[in-house]
């Protein structure tokens, strides 16, 4: 597929918005583990630190402003759980009441919320704890959950309760990429089964305090492929990944169907999710257990692959297990531009992914891009750029990338028009891996 396209795919309902998550955007909280993690030379890329960001605490009534200028009718958005909680079981009013005023403002002008409860960050006294690792853990996030739903149901009705937990425990626990950075498959397998047990009582739970409620999980899925077909290992490890790290979670999370190295299932096998959310951003190349990239492809500024058939083909594996409607709660690329140019190739990178989705037969009934505002990125710090809008960090100024009024443009249309494709992604060309 390319940027040219030769006919109008109208959105037929598709609902398209942009995702964040607290930790990368807010600023100022020093109260979770990446803001500790981040005080140690050398573990984020750039030395920054989630301190500054895109200071959203302060700024988000000009944020919600340009979203709604922008013309978008959803956004999922995150809430940090250390605000929330700073202490255990001692809740900050302010801070909620912080919370419900941007949701009101953001509902106020004509954009439904998606409310993700837990994004990689930890409040610091749960981190001391032991983080996920812990049994402790659930019914500590089941305290939050309970008391933040509580209090944000009148708001808001659309939850995601855990993101990524295979990332989150494969980061930590394998990778060496996030906080507490301590190796151990023990220490792996614990935080996905506190964290399915979790997400599965916490569904129960939100539903019980709001029957209307949509409630899922923001599933990251990779679509794996053997480096070489014709190496034995490198098919072997690709059966075993996609079982790992994508479909066995699904089963877990999704249907309370916990494989035997999970333990048991904290309720009767059943259904834990009202759609599901899918976080897609590329194909791994796969020789063994991490990533690789075939040589010679597409690939953004973070050389991972762009393949946009890999969306719709997790996207149906999602929903031939689950049974229910797929939203792309993310989905993106770093495309950090050049002197004198917001962005490269994210507009043609929208266009073949959007194309796609209204492509498939596929029940995918929203599109989250991740992300809005240019933001921290985890390890990565401040240089790689996912947004639609670019922030100077120095000045906190905003700008709306290319991107960015391409899909005001699409939603605006309710369609990806060829005219508007042609006018914002003709030529561009992506980085190629080696
Ligand atoms: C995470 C985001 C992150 C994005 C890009 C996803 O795995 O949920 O927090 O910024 O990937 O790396």
């Amino acid at each position: 597929m390319n940027a040219t396209l030769a006919a109008n795919r109208p959105l037929n309902g598709l609902l398209i918005g942009t995702a964040s998550a607290a930790t990368q955007i807010e600023g100022g909280c020093r109260n979770h583990q990446w803001w500790q993690w981040a005080q140690t030379p050398g573990n984020i890329a750039d030395g920054s630190s989630p301190e500054r960001a895109n200071d959203h605490w302060n700024r988000w009534r000009e944020d919600n402003e340009l979203m709604a200028e922008l013309g978008f009718p959803i956004a999922r958005v995150g809430l940090e759980w250390a605000r929330i909680e700073p202490r255990p079981g001692e809740f900050d009013g302010a801070a909620v009441e912080r919370y419900r005023e941007e949701l009101a403002d953001l509902i106020a002008k004509g954009i439904r919320p998606l409310v993700t409860l837990h994004h990689f960050s930890n409040p610091l006294w749960l981190q001391a704890r032991g983080e996920w690792t812990q049994p402790g853990v659930v019914d500590a996030f089941l305290r939050y959950v309970r008391f933040t739903v509580s209090a944000l149901k009148d708001l808001v009705s659309e939850w995601v309760t855990i993101n990524e937990p295979n990332v989150y425990a494969t980061q930590a626990h394998l990778f060496r990429e996030a906080p507490p950075s301590d190796v151990s498959p023990r220490k792996l397998v614990r935080v996905l089964q506190h964290m399915a047990t979790a997400h599965v009582r916490a569904y129960e739970i939100i539903h019980a305090l709001q029957p209307d409620a949509v409630v899922t999980i923001a599933h990251h899925l990779r679509d794996f492929a053997p480096m070489n077909p014709r190496n034995p290992l490198h098919r072997a490890f690709t059966r075993f990944n996609t079982w790992a790290f994508n479909d066995a979670l699904t089963e877990a999370f999704g249907l309370g169907k916990f494989p035997r190295i999970l333990g048991k299932s904290p309720l009767p096998e059943g259904r834990f999710v009202d759609v599901i959310g899918l976080n897609y951003y590329s194909r791994t190349a796969v020789t063994g257990p991490s990533d690789g990239v075939f040589p010679g492809r597409p690939v953004s500024d973070l050389g991972w692959e762009i393949w946009p058939e890999g969306l719709v083909t997790c996207a149906r594996t999602l929903h031939e297990q689950l049974g229910v409607p797929v939203w792309i709660t993310e989905n993106g690329c770093a495309d950090n531009g050049r002197p004198g140019q917001l962005e490269r190739f994210r507009p043609r990178f929208l266009v073949e992914h959007l194309a796609a989705i209204l492509d498939s037969e596929v029940p995918i009934e929203r599109y989250y891009h991740w992300c809005f505002v240019d933001n921290w990125e985890w390890a990565e710090g401040e240089v790689q750029r996912f947004g639609i809008v670019h922030n100077d960090y120095e000045t906190q100024i905003r700008t709306v990338k290319p991107s960015g009024r391409m899909l005001a443009e699409i939603v605006a249309a309710g369609s990806l028009t060829a005219d508007i494709a042609a006018q914002y992604a003709s030529g561009q060309t992506y980085p190629t891996s080696g």
